[in-house]
């Protein structure tokens, strides 16, 4: 740390590159640093001149320097778990994007890392942070939702031809994104999960992770809340639109966001005054035409990133949260108990499809 600025390094630069520019305009950032195992993404990264202060063929490398305070890892998901615990038992702060792990116990590792090593951890889950998700927490936070009575969720995305980590994954092993606008707004842990698998895919991507499914469908009890949430996820051989969407369902006003751009508020309309008893209540939509800007949230030098990157403004609120939480001496509003829960949410869903719906209890990871 120099003058209480960091100094950053972020690893894995195809989606990550999208990161570095916004690193390098952090108010609280004195110097980024960049690693890749491929010398052609270091040099595309370098080429478009945002002052990186060094390139690095490996993260072994990189973390032998003192000098670094802190590593964004977005690397392939099979890496997530082993790199996050070598940057943290390399003494410095860890970001990682999503999942932040493949198994139950490699979860309960990063958490035990990130108590026994002190530094902070943040999973950087785009989906937590979108103009969608941040307006209705705040119509939740002031009572515009009421009770919440259900929750939902979905993702679907065809990975076909993507690098081959991707190939017949198990579809809610990647279920954060459609699961973290539901359980960061309900503010609860997901407690069990039952959960099918649906449909059929060919051989060949049932074999890398003996997954038969190309779709999951899923219902989690949340603890202290009375709402259930629905998710489903479809990865492979189902024609489907890209959507991450959720949908929540209160007893004041109900929003809808399934159909990318197409979302919805639903609210009960006046009641007419004729005297007479109406059977149901009937409700009225209004579409949501837009969102509110979230910049204002953000130091000026990156408040304008929530109109150019990707991911619906997410990404500069992502990289904010993590320097300021380190900074402040406080846990990122998702540190490794919360990344654990979210992401074990998944693979217990997946366990429960592979035992037919059984009833999987989600650790805590308190
Ligand atoms: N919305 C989101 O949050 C979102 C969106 C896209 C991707 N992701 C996640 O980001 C990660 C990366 O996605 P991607 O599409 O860029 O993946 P990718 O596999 O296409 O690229 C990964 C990059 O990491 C580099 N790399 C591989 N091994 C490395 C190592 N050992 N050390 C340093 N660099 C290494 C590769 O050369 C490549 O440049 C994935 O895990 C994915 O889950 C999240």
């Amino acid at each position: 740390m120099k003058n209480g600025k960091l100094r950053v390094a972020v690893v894995g630069l195809r989606f990550g590159a999208d990161f570095v520019p916004i690193w390098c305009k952090h108010p609280d950032v004195y110097a980024v640093d960049i690693v890749d195992v491929k010398a052609s993404c270091l040099q595309k990264v370098l080429e478009d001149n945002h002052g990186i202060n060094k390139a690095y063929l490996s993260l072994d490398e990189a973390l032998k320097d003192d000098g670094i305070d802190a590593v964004h890892l977005v690397t392939p998901i099979p890496l997530h778990a082993k790199q996050t615990l070598q940057v943290l038992r390399s003494g410095k702060h860890c970001a990682c994007t999503v999942p932040a792990a493949c198994t139950l116990e490699e979860l309960s590792e990063i958490v035990a890392t990130q108590r026994d090593t002190g530094k902070n951890y943040m999973m950087m889950e785009t989906a937590a942070y979108t103009f969608q998700m941040l307006h209705v927490e705040k119509m939740y936070k002031a009572g515009e939702i009421g009770r919440i009575q259900l929750l939902r969720g979905c993702h679907y995305q065809d990975m076909e031809n993507w690098p081959s980590y991707w190939n017949g994954l198990p579809p809610m092993h990647y279920a954060t994104h459609a699961i973290a606008p539901l359980l960061k707004l309900a503010n609860a842990r997901p407690t069990e999960v039952v959960c099918f698998g649906s449909g059929t895919m060919r051989e060949e991507l049932q074999k890398p992770y003996g997954n038969p499914f190309p779709a999951e469908t899923a219902l989690f009890k949340l603890e202290n809340t009375a709402a259930v949430v629905e998710l489903t996820r479809t990865l492979f051989e189902t024609a489907r639109v890209y959507c991450e969407g959720f949908g929540v369902y209160g007893s004041k006003t109900s929003f809808e966001w399934f159909f990318n751009d197409h979302s919805v508020f639903e609210r009960f309309a006046d009641e007419p005054d004729d005297g007479i008893v109406h059977w149901g209540r009937s409700c009225k939509m209004e579409k949501a035409e837009s969102f509110p800007d979230t910049g204002d949230r953000l130091p000026p030098e990156i408040a304008g990133f929530t109109r150019t990157c990707g991911h619906l403004g997410s990404h500069p609120h992502l990289i904010h949260e993590f320097v300021r939480s380190i900074l402040e001496g406080r846990p990122a509003a998702i540190d490794a108990v919360k990344a654990a829960q979210w992401t074990a949410a998944g693979i217990c869903a997946h366990e429960s499809a592979m035992k037919d719906g059984a009833r999987i209890p989600i650790p805590s990871f308190e």
